[in-house]
């Protein structure tokens, strides 16, 4: 299986237009040694050839040029990107569906039930991109069951429901329902490695655990250090759990679960946020986190396994 990091923020990317905060501004001004990302999305192949993307983030296009691969020029109109799989309805993992509109044939898209309907209701974008290429959408089932994707041969994919949230602007963001996010097992289906993918991670379930214990390689939500991070910067009352991320550090906290795993599991951060102080090299929470042997992802990071 092959993976590339297309973006390994969260939403609003790093820097954020409009942040002053120690990260942005010093990224900004090169006086915080970090590397700028774009906003959340990977690609998977099997093959090599032909990739699911996997969340279409604001950045995709930017995130396209920027991978050779998902342009292999076989045709006037040509693309690798086979498939696209949203593991929720979030700005940040959809947006860039619009920026495939020039498709010469129906989006593939692959989601759960309440994201197709987040998408047909609270942000119509499924019926609006049926005035450009059109979407096809296809659903993710959430009871366990594996699904393979025709057009991206060698995974083999399984959904595990996320306790997160639903986007703020979904109708039932304060009843979440099964499905609203969901985390990500890939097997790669001739070595039988396998990946745990869920950049928006709200708790660790038992069967999110097992997940983790079953997988060689983690990408897991890096969003924020601490519960209590932009409240305490004074840019949002809301804590990274009410927000559906589970803080780093803390009891209970990704970092502690993290600490339990194998030493031979490969675990790596994504999805974080500017205000997230590991993003500073030089920092003690940056230190902290490499210690434990984690690593953080970066956009163009790639993976075989
Ligand atoms: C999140 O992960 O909580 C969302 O991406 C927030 C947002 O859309 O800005
Ligand atoms: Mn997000
Ligand atoms: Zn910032």
């Amino acid at each position: 299986m092959h993976i590339h990091v297309l973006g390994s923020a969260a939403g609003g990317g790093f820097p954020q237009w409009n942040c002053n905060c120690r990260n942005c501004d010093g990224v900004r001004k090169a006086t915080v040694r970090a590397r700028a990302r774009t906003q959340s999305s990977i690609a998977l192949s099997g093959d090599g050839v032909n990739w699911l993307l996997c969340n279409a983030s604001p950045d995709l296009l930017s995130q396209l040029r920027a991978f050779p691969q998902s342009q292999p020029a076989r045709a006037l109109r040509d693309t690798a990107i086979a498939a696209v799989l949203l593991i929720d309805a979030q700005i940040d993992h959809t947006t860039g569906l619009y920026m495939l509109r020039e498709h010469h044939r129906p989006l593939q898209v692959w989601c759960t039930d309440p994201v197709a309907e987040d998408l047909e209701r609270g942000n119509p974008l499924l019926g609006l991109l049926g005035h450009y290429c059109g979407a096809r959408r296809h659903r993710i089932p959430i009871d366990g069951t594996a699904f393979e994707i025709a057009d991206v041969p060698g995974l083999r994919l399984t959904a595990l429901p996320l306790r997160s949230k639903a986007p703020p602007y979904s109708p039932h963001r304060d009843e979440p329902v099964a499905g609203d996010n969901i985390g990500l097992l890939v097997e790669c289906t001739h070595a039988g490695k396998r990946l745990f993918y869920a950049p928006g991670l709200g708790e660790i379930e038992p069967q999110v655990w097992q997940a983790m214990l079953d997988c060689d390689v983690l990408m897991i939500d890096g969003t924020c250090w601490r519960d209590d991070e932009l409240i305490a910067l004074g840019v949002s009352r809301k804590r990274a759990r009410d927000m559906g991320h589970l803080p780093l550090h803390g009891t209970g906290g990704t970092l502690d679960w993290l600490d339990r795993l194998p030493r031979a599991t490969r675990k790596i951060l994504i999805h974080i946020n500017n205000t997230n102080p590991i993003l500073d090299e030089d920092s003690v929470e940056h230190a902290r986190v490499r210690s434990a042997g984690i690593e953080l992802a970066f956009d163009g990071m790639e993976l075989s396994l």
